[in-house]
């Protein structure tokens, strides 16, 4: 059988991340993989993590199933982390999912069924993973414009003309903040305008929330998502907590259902379960439960807060440190626009051959499209970052 088909590509991220294993000299750059990573290049268990899988060392007494929607009570509280109190309980649906990724297939599941062959528009470029997602779901995905190479920023004009051009049969897929991999995001005058567009032609919206807390802090980054969910009746958004609670491997996250009302989150409910229970019949339980305790321990809960918040400040200050290391180097001001960006990623907008070069001749790995995780970068590495950059580039 295995014949008769050919072998399938692997995934950019992890070809990358091979290469970048496989790679022996010792002063190589990974700025590929969206992993946070500290200043001696590991990816730390946060301490709230640490101390919440201790106490579910001591006390779990039993290992038998929580059940298909997952852990209720970490699902809740995501609710209230995301939403606030912006929306009335009763619309939530929830069910936990591994990862963010497990949410988005959940919710897509759910789209396929309500929209036969429905199209899907997802920003150009978006995470590589969304598009083979959205076909393998069976659904149409199409490119929105999103993001100027030339100056790094959102062509907003230009996305808003296709956006206002949708219907209801449409699906939206938005990057709820820290935007991937461009690190360009809307303001909030955008998302309002976005809202309007939404409410106007019924399109239906679907965030993807990954980096919750990694761009401006939870407040700033819910804005969006909060104003969409506060405008429209119904919508959709996938919440990984992978990266905000440094638990990649664990696969923790939760796919959202809004309905118009209490009877419309409960059919989404239902059938979010049911996909559940016909595809990996339920959830790991571990991730969920770290975080259900973080979450719900006022000490261990400011911990992970201020923990997160050093993270996305480190990130923040890597990033003026590379523009500044550009510019002291070669008064080159084109990559100024690394600071207006946000979250773990900045499209640097240069070309293949230049990735290329920065592989082969510097050690430093990024996907070709010219994605960098910046929290891949290491303070003592900028001025090698920087000198690389100016070689090919110049
Ligand atoms: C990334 O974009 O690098 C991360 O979201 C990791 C992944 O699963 O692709």
């Amino acid at each position: 059988m295995f014949d008769e088909l050919e072998k399938a590509p692997l995934d950019k991220i992890f070809k990358l991340l091979a290469q970048f294993r496989a790679d022996e000299r010792e002063d190589k750059i990974d700025l590929g993989i969206g992993v946070y990573k500290d200043e001696n290049g590991n990816t730390p268990i946060m301490r709230a993590v640490k101390k919440a899988e201790r106490q579910i060392l001591d006390n779990e007494t039993t290992k038998s199933y929580v059940g298909v929607a997952g852990n209720r009570e970490f699902c809740d509280l995501i609710a209230d982390l995301v939403f606030a109190n912006i929306i009335d309980k009763s619309r939530i649906a929830s069910v936990q999912a591994p990862g963010g990724t497990g949410s988005i297939w959940v919710l897509l599941q759910v789209i396929k069924r309500a929209r036969k062959k429905g199209k899907i528009w997802i920003s150009d470029p978006s995470w590589p993973n969304h598009y083979p997602m959205c076909e393998l779901a069976g659904l149409e995905p199409n490119y929105y414009p999103y993001f100027d190479k030339d100056s790094g920023k959102v062509k907003f004009a230009e996305m808003m003309k296709v956006l206002d051009r949708l219907g209801p049969k449409d699906t939206v897929l938005l990057h709820g903040c820290c935007h991937n991999p461009t690190g360009a995001n809307l303001t909030n005058e955008q998302w309002d305008i976005v809202a309007d567009s939404l409410k106007k032609t019924g399109a239906f919206p679907f965030i993807d929330l990954a980096y919750l807390g990694f761009g401006d802090g939870i407040e700033q980054d819910a804005y969006g998502l909060r104003k969409l969910a506060s405008t429209l009746d119904e919508m959709m958004l996938a919440f990984s907590a992978s990266k905000n609670f440094g638990l990649y491997r664990e696969r923790a996250g939760v796919a959202f259902a809004i309905g118009k009302d209490k009877n419309g989150a409960e059919i989404a409910f239902s059938q979010m379960g049911n996909i559940v229970r016909a595809s990996y019949s339920q959830p790991p339980d571990h991730g969920a439960e770290i975080v259900r305790i973080i979450l719900q321990d006022e000490k261990l809960r400011n911990e992970w807060q201020n923990e997160l918040d050093e993270m996305s400040a480190r990130i923040k200050n890597l990033r003026q440190k590379l523009v500044n290391a550009i510019k002291e180097r070669s008064n080159l001001e084109d990559f100024n626009f690394l600071t207006e960006h946000s979250g773990m990623f900045s499209l640097l907008g240069i070309s293949k051959e230049q990735v290329d070069k920065l592989k082969k001749d510097h050690a430093i790995y990024m996907l070709d499209d010219s994605r960098i995780s910046i929290a891949g970068i290491n303070e003592n590495k900028i001025d090698k970052l920087a000198k690389a950059i100016i070689e090919v580039t110049q």
